[in-house]
């Protein structure tokens, strides 16, 4: 087993650390914030202040170079040559803020590239996922497996206690469940046939955020797609700080990704908010969704 990368280790303290105030900030920040962010998406309070607190948390980290956020056009330089000892941290600071007004889970993903973004996922060094469900849960994925984490409030600096509940995560063996974005009418033919395939299979889990829904194929096994729209070939989720990361995750349990053709780790972006269609899961349903895609 290889020895933990101590800058690793420090990026997730210090977003774990972040995780019980941006859980207590929410209630006071569900209003919308009168601006739009890079993919032109309605920002509300709650994701101007997940953001704000996490640049604030991961610029002190010693070996974090460069910040990328969904919420800000370009890279922020946090000191430190990217590529040359530093990192490049990619955050979707709250992913799935529309759920803010309906009560429903939320996360926060982080990628933890070793070059300067925009990269391909093959960069990545780590990659990682907060979850606001009943539980305040953290998924870290590293060259060492993925563990699944407890965060918890304690009154002792960092204020927090990380307790890890599995050291190993790896996706059960058979699918369970499956949850797909966008609208019917919105999937190109191909994808609607698939997705007519797999409903006569699984249960339908979906919650309207990447983090519930991907946490649900990691816990039950199963597929979690935002495919490609007919409108819009590129799907709505961002590489950098959405797909990337949670190819890296579901990859490292021994699951699979796709854009459709390919690994999601294996797409050359051109700009830090590329979007890219998303399909995780067990390697099973991905590959009949490449052949559907193909056919
Ligand atoms: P974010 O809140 O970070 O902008 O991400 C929202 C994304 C993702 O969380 C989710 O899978 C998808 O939007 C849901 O889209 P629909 O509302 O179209 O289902
Ligand atoms: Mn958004
Ligand atoms: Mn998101
Ligand atoms: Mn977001």
């Amino acid at each position: 087993m290889t020895d933990a990368d101590p800058v690793v280790e420090a990026v997730f303290d210090a977003v774990a650390a972040t995780a019980p105030e941006i859980r207590d900030a929410l209630p006071g920040r569900r209003v919308e914030s009168g601006t739009e962010n890079p993919s032109g998406e309605t920002v509300l309070a709650g994701d101007v202040y997940a953001d704000e607190l996490l640049l604030e948390a991961l610029s002190a980290v010693e070996g974090v170079g460069s910040f990328v956020s969904e919420e800000r056009p370009e890279a922020i330089d946090v000191g430190g040559a990217v590529g040359e000892g530093a990192y490049a941290v990619a955050i979707d600071p709250l992913d799935g803020s529309s759920n803010l007004r309906s009560n429903n889970t939320m996360g926060t993903v982080v990628g933890v590239y070793d070059a300067p973004l925009p990269a391909s996922g093959r960069d990545l060094v780590a990659a990682g996922y907060v979850l606001y469900g009943p539980i305040t849960t953290m998924i870290v994925a590293d060259d060492r497996g993925v563990r699944e984490e407890v965060v918890e409030r304690d009154g002792d600096d960092p204020g927090v206690t990380r307790s890890v509940v599995d050291d190993d995560l790896t996706l059960p063996d058979e699918p369970t469940v499956y949850g797909f974005g966008g609208r019917v009418p919105d999937w190109p033919a191909a994808f609607r046939e698939y997705a007519r395939e797999v409903e006569d299979e699984l249960k339908l889990r979906y919650g309207g955020s990447m983090v519930g829904d991907v946490n649900q194929v990691v816990t039950y096994g199963g597929v979690f797609a935002y495919p490609a729209l007919v409108d819009a070939p590129e799907g709505k989720l961002r590489l950098s700080f959405e797909a990337n990361p949670i190819a890296y995750i579901v990859e490292s349990m021994g699951g699979a990704s796709s854009d459709g053709s390919g690994s999601i780790l294996d797409v050359e972006p051109d700009g830090i908010h590329d979007r890219v269609p998303l399909h995780v899961g067990n390697e099973g349903p991905i590959d009949r969704l490449e052949a559907a895609l193909d056919g």
